[in-house]
């Protein structure tokens, strides 16, 4: 038995997909343990992708169970839209799904506030309704999956939210019937399973970067995407979970607002860019100015796909060079047992290859990363320059035959935070090497 987690170690979007896939298919069970639909996940089921936001990655493996936990926060018309366009494509769910009575509700209320309270914030969210259902579940006026099992959901309705219409309430009950065949106390599934012996995955959304305690805030989620969400959000000890892998993305994105020490270019830069290729010669963006590196990180790999655009929202992401103060700090609050490195194929042909190693606060030089937004706006990266490397990665399987200074960049990494078990050079999946 080994019970694994995934933890993003960036801001999101790290490539924890292909990564949680790999490890997937040994797995007994695969559990979320928090967020909801602000994730995004692209698989691809006979011939078709499809892109799932609240079923965790073991759902193509017929003989695992998937956990959705306590902590999450779900919407169910997204939940049985995802059953239904799976079941579509032959996925039998029976026996294979279980939704935590515990697990909170997201409300249409819940989008409404999130869309029009972020126009003022600005936090740039994903307008899922997130955040306000994570207030209502600290608030204690939140709707729980036992609501709609017990009877309670009316009375609740009325007196947490001064009621909803009589629309609303058939149209919840109605989704609800779909998945009450899956309600359970999946806490006490999961320490069976355990019990005997079984593998666990623990799938993380988002990264520690975006974690509510950890993050940049008020730049972040609303839930704890660091290691320590797995085990309020899925009712496990931490002395269950025996490994933590932590995904690395070779370079650092972020998608919505917030520091970005590393950003290659500005936000508003990003923000304007649009999605369709435009023809620019590759060598000429790796050549270029900040922004245009950071276009070619974006838009790097085959024409016709967009690498860094956001699975949820279509968003491009804003792109940067590797930060080490941030993994570094990730690494002490995850303790990552080892690490799954992804995109290094995007780097080919940037040189140098810059790496961010620590931050100039005032004139001196810092190795931690500020808690106030005031201090890491006046911090200035200090970086360290690699040789980057020409050849395409893309078909290589084995480590000892990447280019020297791919090795070396890799290198450099685990020196700061652990081996690399997995490096991703392209998006298949065959294209991965093992160490
Ligand atoms: P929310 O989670 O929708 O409240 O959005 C809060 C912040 O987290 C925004 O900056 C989002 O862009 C970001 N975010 C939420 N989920 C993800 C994700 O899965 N990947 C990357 N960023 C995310």
């Amino acid at each position: 038995m080994t019970n694994t987690a995934i933890i993003g170690a960036q801001w999101g979007d790290e490539g924890k997909g292909k990564i949680t896939d790999k490890y997937a298919k040994d797995a007994d069970a695969v559990v979320r343990a928090q967020g909801g639909n602000n994730a995004g996940h692209t698989i691809v089921v006979g011939g078709k992708q499809i892109i799932l936001h609240l079923i965790p990655s073991g759902i193509m493996n017929p003989g695992t169970k998937n956990i959705c936990g306590n902590g999450m926060v779900i919407n169910l018309e997204v939940l049985t839209e995802e059953i239904e366009q799976l079941e579509k494509e032959g996925v039998d769910f029976s026996g294979r799904l279980a939704v935590s009575d515990r697990a909170h509700v997201i409300m249409p209320r819940h989008i409404e506030i999130d869309r029009e309270k972020d126009k003022g914030v600005g936090i740039g969210t994903t307008g899922r309704g997130i955040g306000p259902a994570y207030c209502d579940k600290a608030s204690r006026t939140g709707v729980r999956f036992c609501d709609f099992l017990d009877g309670t959901l009316g009375d609740k309705l009325k007196k947490n939210f001064g009621g909803v219409s009589g629309d609303i309430y058939r149209r919840q009950m109605e989704l609800f019937e779909k998945i009450r065949p899956y309600v359970r106390d999946t806490s006490v599934l999961l320490h069976e399973m355990m019990s005997e012996r079984k593998n666990v995955l623990f799938e993380g959304a988002q990264g520690t970067m975006l974690d509510i305690d950890h993050g940049t805030y008020p730049y972040v989620t609303s839930s704890n995407a660091s290691v320590g969400g797995i085990c309020t959000g899925a009712g496990v000890s931490p002395r269950c979970i025996d490994r933590i892998v932590g995904v690395v993305k070779a370079y650092t994105t972020r998608v919505g607002r917030g520091p970005f020490p590393t950003e290659l270019g500005t936000e508003k830069e990003t923000d304007n860019e649009t999605r369709k290729w435009t023809g620019e010669d590759d060598r000429k963006l790796a050549e270029g100015d900040n922004y245009t590196r950071g276009k070619f990180l974006r838009r790097c790999g085959p024409k016709d796909v967009d690498n860094e655009y956001g699975a949820t929202t279509g968003r491009p992401r804003r792109c940067g060079w590797l930060d080490l103060v941030i993994l570094g700090y990730s690494n002490r609050i995850n303790g990552f047992t080892s690490i799954a490195l992804t995109k290094l194929d995007v780097l080919t042909g940037l040189d140098p290859i810059k790496i961010c190693i620590a931050y100039e606060l005032d004139g001196k030089a810092i190795d931690h990363f500020p808690a106030s937004l005031k201090e890491l706006e006046r911090c200035r990266p200090v970086y360290g320059e690699m040789p980057g490397w020409k050849e395409d990665i893309s078909k290589i399987r084995e480590y000892n035959d990447l280019p020297d200074n791919a090795r070396r960049y890799i290198e450099r990494i685990e020196h700061e935070i652990a081996k690399a078990e997995m490096i991703s050079v392209g998006p298949g999946r065959e294209q991965t090497i093992f160490r």
